[in-house]
């Protein structure tokens, strides 16, 4: 605290990210970064970058990879927005789609960064509980509200929406814009930009930090109507013209063109989820069906925050949230088989 801060910085409450170690030989399954580093054409990309051409400011919209999204998604580059991460569309979305009278509806379970961007633009919300499975009950959102916004899958519970609950959702809200944060769809979810022509109150955001394994990069996108694409837009232009540097313009295209190393690689993530699940279960854990690159876990006879405690003194990190209905579980993300072992290791250990 100091005298030079104003009151609205006093009073803020920031966001904690997980922990990023500087001891680089510890097993870290805490974070949800991809096992498996990024395209080896995208990584091509961006050293083809790195060059004279660094004098030049990029282009400030990006263009090259509105279009490679728009090129996968089958849907035109104006109804795609692109930001450094997917955290910084969200901001833009909460400061331009969701001030209004009505408060922001969200799980009581969900994305922590959510109230802390309602603290930050003063938007008024409402925690709507999931039901006894952690699930999202879709008749719990048809209330009056000035947006919808959750993960799908869900974070941390790794629970997954089909698109037909969200479809209802959509249709019982048509007046607000309903925010799809699909960080996590590409293991195991169907995604809703299939929806965007039909629903212009439906905003997806995704992220290049999991599934194409460019977490350091930080790019983010949504994809949606172009007039909610124009607002985030409007946002962006007051506040800084080039969130994307040329090497992350570079490497994010060239990471949606390889679908080859995707595929690859998400199946990878897929089928070894299936291997924690099984590990975690023969030691007696209640595990969440999951459709992310993590699972949430609780063990009925052990204190969640004590087995985190002890895997990290054996070098696993694992995250565990002191939040309330969730402080016996733990979220450990999808690694390598390695990782894995050790991870079981230190279990049982
Ligand atoms: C649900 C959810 N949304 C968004 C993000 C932000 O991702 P990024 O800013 O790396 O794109 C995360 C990161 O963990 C997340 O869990």
């Amino acid at each position: 605290m100091s005298k030079f801060w104003s009151p609205f910085v006093k009073n803020l409450v920031p966001y904690v990210p997980g922990e990023q170690p500087k001891l680089t030989k510890l097993v870290k399954l805490n974070t949800n970064e991809n096992p498996y580093g990024p395209s080896p054409k995208a990584l091509a990309a961006m050293q083809a970058e790195l060059g004279d051409s660094l004098r030049l400011y990029p282009d400030p919209n990006g263009e090259r990879l509105k279009q490679a999204v728009a090129n996968y998604y089958g849907v035109r580059p104006e109804q795609v927005f692109v930001g450094n991460g997917s955290d910084e569309v969200l901001a833009h979305a909460f400061h331009g789609l969701f001030q209004h009278e009505q408060p922001l509806l969200f799980p009581d379970v969900t994305y922590s960064f959510y109230p802390v961007y309602c603290g930050l633009y003063g938007v008024r919300f409402e925690a709507i509980p999931l039901d006894e499975q952690f699930q999202i009950r879709v008749e719990d959102y048809a209330r009056p509200n000035g947006g919808i916004i959750f993960p799908n899958p869900n974070a941390p519970t790794g629970r997954l929406l089909p698109l037909e609950a969200i479809e209802r959702m959509l249709q019982t809200s048509p007046d607000s814009v309903v925010l799809v944060d699909e960080a996590y769809i590409d293991f195991g979810g169907e995604t809703a930009i299939s929806l965007v022509d039909r629903y212009p109150n439906l905003l997806v955001t995704q992220t290049l930090s999991k599934s194409r394994s460019l977490a350091g990069l930080r790019v983010g996108l949504a994809v949606g109507h172009p007039e909610l694409i124009e607002a985030l837009e409007r946002i962006k232009n007051s506040f800084n013209s080039y969130p994307l540097d040329r090497i992350a313009i570079a490497g994010a295209a060239a990471a949606f063109e390889d679908r080859e190393w995707f595929e690859q690689t998400r199946q990878a993530v897929i089928a070894s989820r299936e291997q924690v699940v099984a590990g975690l279960t023969a030691r007696g854990f209640e595990v969440l069906p999951s459709a992310a690159n993590f699972v949430f876990a609780r063990h009925p006879q052990r204190d969640a925050g004590q087995i985190a405690a002890q895997l990290r003194e054996q070098g696993v990190i694992v995250r565990h949230f002191k939040a309330p209905r969730i402080d016996q579980f733990l979220r450990i993300t999808i690694g390598t088989e390695e990782q894995h072992r050790a991870l079981f290791e230190a279990l049982d250990g």
